[in-house]
């Protein structure tokens, strides 16, 4: 290891540990306690928080900047296992560290000891991999990014994509790229509705960022050594003023021809897309967006060749959204859906799946065909398609 990357262990006032970094100057936590500060700025400020205001049913996305020791994600993995099971959210950890530990670093932290909480060996696992994945619970995964913020930030697939931001980078006079108004307005792009920044960082010119990139900030007391940290809102969609509409249009594709023209076999199947989208699975129908210059039938051709590599019949239009719907992952957008019946003039042959989320490597797309007299509203993620398959139902010959 080169001299610069030195990370040598050191106690805290609470008694835990915490690492010195030679190349940034830097702890990794606070020596008036580490894993005080961990609970008071991270679980406290943070986790408690945002399970307060999630919506029932919703998982809890949890992106962190820096898994460093991994404290945060241990402590966070022991409050989630110790909610009472039932109707506790599923819990996604997607944690980023370009400089993950190596086995003897972590192993000199004794972090399962005083953290009560087990798990650093899968935590600190493969430090060499691009992408580490491990199931806590079967309904609680953890994944780490061998990646810098920056980048992970720039992919527009992420927006909306997270619930909670543990924003826990080195001090700005360390890392100052790290703490400038792009990286706050990448924070809220990544936040869905209602979504929480917490950072034990409480700078002015900080606080004025996440206030520029239009957050709501909360200056709170900080943990000891610290007179304030800093809690950062992203406004409910509710709250945001509507400023486009988002033309979607969606096809039922069914295997068996249209009776008369224009009512679906009550036999058919139907073609649901899989699809991961801004941290979770979706169930919805293939389709997308109208772009200027088509009207919505040839953007449904255009889909279909783009998704599934191959052309439709468009049959009738079935249903139309008809009340105000917003976006779910833009705030300041309405969305108004078409959804079409469909068949393949041709055979098919596009890669189906046989269970759901049933991914091709790298692509997060899949297709599958599921018994139209058994779809259940239920099976579709966004209620804008309930609506939709009550009208084809309405239709079935
Ligand atoms: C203050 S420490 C994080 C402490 C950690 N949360 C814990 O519980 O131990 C900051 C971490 O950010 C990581 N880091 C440095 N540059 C980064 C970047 N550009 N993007 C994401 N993480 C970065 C460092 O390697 C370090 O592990």
């Amino acid at each position: 290891m080169a001299a610069d990357d030195q990370r040598t262990p050191r106690s805290t006032s609470d008694g835990s540990m915490t690492l010195h970094s030679e190349r940034f100057g830097q702890t990794y936590h606070s020596r008036h306690g580490a894993l005080t500060e961990s609970l008071h700025v991270f679980l406290d400020a943070g986790w408690s928080e945002r399970l307060s205001s999630l919506e029932s049913g919703a998982p809890i996305r949890v992106l962190e900047l820096g898994l460093g020791t991994g404290l945060n994600a241990l402590l966070t993995r022991k409050a989630h296992a110790d909610l009472p099971g039932g109707d506790r959210p599923a819990l996604r950890y997607e944690a980023l560290e370009p400089h993950p530990l190596q086995p003897a670093e972590w192993q000199a932290m004794s972090l399962s000891q005083w953290s009560e909480v087990d798990g650093d060996v899968e935590l600190h696992a493969q430090p060499e991999a691009e992408c580490h994945e491990v199931e806590w619970a079967p309904d609680a995964r953890f994944v780490r990014h061998r990646m810098e913020w920056q980048t992970f930030a720039s992919d527009r697939d992420r927006r909306a994509a997270f619930d909670l931001i543990y924003f826990d980078a080195f001090a700005p006079d360390s890392q100052p790229e790290l703490w400038l108004p792009e990286r706050f307005a990448e924070a809220f792009r990544l936040l869905s509705s209602g979504g929480i920044l917490v950072t034990y960082c409480a700078k002015g010119a900080v606080r004025r960022a996440l206030i520029d990139a239009g957050f709501r900030v909360e200056r709170l007391p900080g943990p000891p050594g610290k007179r304030e940290m800093l809690r950062a809102t992203r406004p409910a969609w509710e709250d945001m003023t509507l400023k486009r509409f988002n033309v979607r249009v969606y096809f039922f594709l069914l295997d068996r021809p249209l009776i008369d023209g224009g009512r679906p076999d009550p036999e058919s199947q139907v073609l649901l897309s899989d699809e991961f989208l801004s941290g979770r699975d979706c169930t919805k129908l293939p389709g997308g967006g109208l772009e200027f210059g088509e009207g919505p039938m040839d953007c449904a051709h255009r889909e279909a060749l783009e998704e599934l590599g191959q052309a439709i019949e468009l049959g009738p239009l079935v249903h139309v959204t008809g009340n105000f719907v917003r976006s779910a992952w833009r705030g300041e957008e309405q969305v108004l859906c078409h959804y079409y019946l469909a068949t393949l003039p041709d055979p098919a042959n596009f890669r189906v799946a046989e269970a759901r989320f049933d991914y091709p490597g790298e692509d997060l797309e899949s297709f599958r065909w599921t018994p139209l007299r058994s779809l259940a509203e239920s099976e579709l993620t966004f209620g804008v398609d309930h609506a939709a398959l009550a009208a084809l139902r309405g239709r079935i010959g």
